[in-house]
């Protein structure tokens, strides 16, 4: 926001009700009355805003007006764009320090490929979160504007206008981003727009960082479900973040594309923003062959945020009732899981077992015909597989040696 008169400025923060997150004053051959509109204006509207400006007066005794008065920074008019630059992220930098409790947290997921699991990981960082700090104060957004997912996964109805507030954005203020957000029965607050196939909706950066901003002032941490497309207003979000999460998938494309865009991101976000991968549907193979956990390690280096692994139905079944994944993947699903997947390494039969199906012990037969050799894999490489139908084809077996060597780039 650039102003061109303190007295202008004044009478439109005292129109708005909104206050900006850092408020800029150009002086104008700076006299003494307009010094004296800053006082006023932080002692209103501002006090917790931070202020920066420029003057092309900056003699000794504005200089001293302005220190007085606290203003964050002030430059004279003929700084270099990199001066002005620095002068604003200072200024808001040393604003969050000073209020830390009124710093707002904001957690961005980026997705690598689509169905990589990039919404059901921000949803559930997003529940994870409000349980720690009070789930009333933290805002889910899904910035997937014309097909998101958030609100179907939760089984909400989605009641952000994106359409009309991209048309209109001076009309939007708190109060009308209340009336849009969605409520679910744990309280967690999420920003979801309906979808809109075939259409095209032209949203500008300033509007995407007006909504967030007014988040802002209202939650102490927004969780973003980012789209795979990169949009002007991408690079303002990530930049806004103090965490970029990308999720990728458990697959060597998937795991080069993540080093390649990891990378890319870490060079918009933030000085202090913390980027990383989280590699989701992680599963060792029951051979010991195939991707394995260190390739990822190896390929991602420092930049890798840990592994998810493969839920299987567990994640649709959140997905189809509408509630978090901790509601479903409860303790003892996990240590229903942990049992079967130990049944598995001996049973591989039974892998694909859901564990809403109780364990029953194979019949003899099978446990049989599971412990004979693989065809088609040498001695040595695997001693059980898939028995039956396609212990002769079984895709995974045939591409595994690929798999492994293609990742060593
Ligand atoms: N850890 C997991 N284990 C098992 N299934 C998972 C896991 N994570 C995600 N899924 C499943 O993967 C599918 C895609 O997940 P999701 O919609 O979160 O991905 P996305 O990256 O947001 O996709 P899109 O590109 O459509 O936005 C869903 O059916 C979900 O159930
Ligand atoms: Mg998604």
């Amino acid at each position: 926001m650039l102003w061109s008169s303190p007295r202008t400025a004044i009478r439109r923060a005292l129109e708005s009700v909104l206050a900006p997150q850092l408020l800029i004053v150009e002086l104008d051959n700076a006299r003494r009355v307009d010094t004296a509109f800053i006082g006023r204006l932080k002692a209103a509207k501002f006090e917790t805003v931070p202020v920066v400006v420029i003057s092309n007066l900056l003699d000794p005794e504005t200089v001293g007006a302005l220190v007085r008065l606290r203003v964050d920074d002030f430059l004279s008019s003929d700084c270099t764009i990199g001066e002005f630059h620095k002068a604003c992220q200072h200024a808001l930098k040393q604003h969050a320090r000073e209020t830390p409790g009124r710093a707002t947290s904001c957690y961005s997921f980026f997705p690598v490929s689509g169905g990589c699991g990039n919404t059901t990981l921000a949803i559930q960082s997003a529940f994870l979160i409000g349980r720690r700090n009070g789930m009333s104060n933290v805002c889910l957004v899904d910035l997937n504007l014309q097909d998101g997912a958030v609100a179907d996964y939760l089984d909400l109805a989605p009641s952000f206008r994106i359409d009309e507030v991209a048309s209109s954005p001076a009309r939007l203020d708190r109060q009308l981003l209340d009336v849009m957000l969605s409520r679910h029965s744990s309280g967690l607050s999420v920003l979801a727009a309906p979808r809109c196939p075939a259409r095209h909706i032209n949203v500008s950066a300033e509007t995407v960082a007006l909504v967030l901003g007014l988040l802002s002032q209202s939650f102490s941490t927004i969780v973003v479900d980012l789209p795979k497309t990169w949009h002007a207003w991408t690079e303002n979000v990530v930049w806004g973040s103090n965490r970029v999460f990308i999720v990728s998938s458990f697959t060597v494309p998937a795991l080069r594309q993540a080093r390649a865009v990891s990378e890319a991101i870490a060079g918009v976000a933030g000085a202090d923003a913390a980027v990383s991968v989280i590699v989701n549907r992680y599963h060792e193979s029951l051979f010991g062959g195939g991707l394995q956990k260190k390739d990822a390690e190896r390929a991602l280096g420092d930049s890798l945020a840990g592994f998810i692994p493969d839920l299987g139905n567990v994640v649709l079944e959140a997905i189809n009732r509408g509630l978090p994944l901790s509601a479903i993947y409860t303790r003892d699903v996990q240590d229903e899981r942990r049992r079967s997947a130990r049944l598995a390494r001996r049973c591989p039969q039974t892998a694909s077992r859901t564990p809403s199906q109780p364990y029953r012990r194979p019949p003899a037969m099978e446990l049989e015909k599971a412990s004979r050799p693989v065809k088609g894999l040498g001695a040595g490489e695997g001693r059980a597989g898939p028995a039956g139908k396609g212990d002769t084809e079984d895709p995974r077996a045939a591409s595994w040696g690929g798999v492994r060597k293609g990742l060593d780039v």
